[in-house]
């Protein structure tokens, strides 16, 4: 019998407007002040060949040298080449709001004769980036949870001119699973506007082709409320040509980040010189958060999921599962039941195999026994028939020995027991 369902609480489609002042309104400045007395953390990784103008793009996007020269003077002053992955970790402090920035250097890489896997020790920082942070998840003390995961990777490409290298497409294809993905073009400078265009024209459609996701930078609620097309030329600006410079340059007054040149000046933080602003205004002033948010909802679920499911066969069998304890036992009890009766059909089919092979041997004896006996019979008929050939032969010697001596043999015997008795 099926229990009268009850009807579901009827949902007002619109929120109702109170009259007075309740307070819930400054839930937001509650959420904004917790936020800011926590701070903030990101992780931006940055992949490419060296020399490419990693460093120098970092720290033009954060207007600081987060680099200690001696700890990291570039490739020309480099005493020893660094191959493995490096994490720096920085508090930066603007208006207050703290932010931990840990830039994850890639030095060294697609440099070796041989690059092929090249990008296997960037994955693997990936990844035990996100493990640390499920073992941190899983601790029965939770309380603050560091989140060192790689929020954002800007994968450098080579001003070429000659659209992606086998090298880049293999890289970006295996980060594209585990990371937020932005591709920019390094040293833009080196480029006309023109070819500039052309390139990032090619690189997109080699991305399309190869199926690698990048990053999308999605519409944001100020864009939207603003209708500005300003975010979305930015967008359109995928993939960003970038220059990065560490020096100040005067020029009429103003104090300007750029190269100089014989022939002119190059502004980092112009729009029309390349795409600098675009992208620190995207990864950092607007989409900071939905990177995170990606990397937590995305990349990291697919991480656990898969850890999980690793974890969780072990002999084909579930070990660790999120269902009702009730359905669990019920599953185990059935499949308990399923052992027992597959056990009990394997010991009948024994049991079945057993009989037969004991029914096979009866039956083989028998047929020994018969052939033994039809044996037997057959040697003692040919004994009877020869017995009977001797029996033959001698009637035939006899007739013959009594037609030579004119007596037969009983006579004889008459005659000499006649003689014995008188
Ligand atoms: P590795 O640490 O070896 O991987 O190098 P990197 O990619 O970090 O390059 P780095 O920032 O050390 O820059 C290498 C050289 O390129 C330096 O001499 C920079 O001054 C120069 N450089 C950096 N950015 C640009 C740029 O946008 N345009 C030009 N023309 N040169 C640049």
């Amino acid at each position: 019998i099926q229990k009268p369902q009850k009807p579901p609480l009827p949902v007002r489609q619109k929120p109702m407007e109170i009259a007075g002042y309740v307070g819930f309104a400054n839930l937001p400045n509650q959420v904004y002040r917790k936020a800011v007395k926590r701070g903030f953390e990101f992780t931006l990784m940055v992949v490419g060949g060296s020399g490419l103008g990693k460093s120098t793009l970092i720290n033009s996007m954060f207007l600081s040298d987060i680099y200690n020269a001696e700890q990291y003077p570039g490739p020309s002053l480099r005493k020893k080449k660094t191959v493995a992955v490096e994490a720096t970790k920085v508090m930066l402090k603007e208006n207050g709001v703290n932010l931990t920035l840990t830039v994850v250097d890639t030095p060294g890489f697609g440099d070796a004769v041989d690059n092929s896997n090249c990008w296997v020790p960037i994955l693997e920082f990936v990844d035990s980036k996100y493990e640390e942070y499920l073992t941190a998840e899983s601790r029965v003390y939770r309380k603050t949870i560091s989140d060192n995961r790689v929020h954002c990777c800007l994968y450098f490409i080579a001003p070429s001119g000659h659209g992606l290298l086998p090298l880049d497409i293999a890289c970006m294809q295996s980060l594209s699973d585990k990371v937020n993905l932005v591709p920019v073009i390094a040293k833009a400078d080196t480029m006309t506007p023109d070819e500039v265009h052309l390139f990032k024209k090619q690189i997109l459609n080699e991305i399309a082709q190869h199926k690698i996701k990048i990053y999308d930078f999605p519409a944001t609620i100020e864009d939207v409320a603003e209708e500005s097309k300003t975010t979305q030329n930015l967008r359109s600006r995928v993939p960003f040509a970038v220059v990065g410079a560490n020096t100040i340059i005067e020029q009429d007054g103003k104090k300007i980040r750029g190269r100089r040149y014989p022939w002119g000046l190059v502004e980092v933080e112009n729009l029309t010189h390349c795409d600098f602003i675009a992208l620190r205004n995207m990864v950092i002033r607007t989409h900071l958060q939905d990177l995170k948010d990606v990397t937590n909802n995305v990349h990291y679920e697919n991480y656990r999921c898969r850890k999980l499911s690793e974890l969780g066969l072990v002999d084909g069998k579930a070990r660790l599962s999120n269902k009702n304890p009730l359905t669990q036992m019920e599953e185990e009890k059935r499949e308990h039941e399923q052992k027992m009766k597959k056990m009990e059909a394997e010991m009948e089919q024994v049991f079945d195999m057993k009989v037969k092979e004991k029914m096979q041997k009866l039956k083989d004896s028998e047929l020994e026994l018969a052939r033994r006996h039809e044996e037997r019979k057959k040697a003692l008929e040919l004994q009877i028939r020869e017995l009977d050939e001797k029996r033959r032969e001698f009637e035939r010697e006899k007739k013959e020995w009594e037609d030579v001596n004119h007596v037969t043999l009983e006579e004889l015997k008459r005659r000499s027991l006649g003689a014995n008795s008188s």
